[in-house]
């Protein structure tokens, strides 16, 4: 389960990274009109894992996750594909199979574990890090609040 979704994303990935080999239809890169951006997305939730550490706060999904009979086999993202600690391996793959943009979500409860008011510095300083290594890999970055 842990990297499933990330799997999952990855799948689509590899498939566009095989259309050489693969009956497209003609369809290519090249099919797209010029400055078409191709990218990849995740959610915090599914992705992040460290749902109860490095200060985040519990956010709706922590708490309908742990509600009985909303999830299969009662699973969670607390640890997920922890992308907390595997961003550059993931930022990597997106590099590798030549996507030029990646869209993720920052979880709000990261940031501020009460809602409002404090801020969480060590979410901002894990958000600083993913930014930073896209940044290094040429990969356009499109975040979201959640
Ligand atoms: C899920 O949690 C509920 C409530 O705690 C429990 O009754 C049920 O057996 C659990 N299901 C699984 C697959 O662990």
């Amino acid at each position: 389960m842990k990297r499933m979704l990330l799997c999952f994303a990855f799948a689509v990935i590899i498939g566009i990274g095989n259309v050489a080999v693969m009956d497209t239809g003609g369809l290519s890169r090249e099919s797209f009109p010029m400055g078409f951006v191709f990218g990849t997305s995740t959610s915090a939730y599914q992705v992040e894992g460290m749902a109860n550490k490095g200060g985040r706060g519990p956010s709706i999904w922590d708490v309908y996750v742990k509600q009985p009979g909303h999830i299969a086999n009662n699973d969670t993202a607390d640890v997920a594909d922890d992308q907390y600690h595997h961003y550059k391996e993931d930022v990597d793959l997106l590099a590798k199979f030549n996507f030029d943009a990646y869209r993720f979500s920052i979880s709000w409860s990261r940031i501020f574990p009460e809602g409002v008011g404090k801020v969480n510095w060590a979410g901002v300083a894990y958000y600083n890090r993913m930014i930073n290594y896209l940044v290094k890999k040429g990969t356009m970055k499109k975040g979201s609040i959640f």
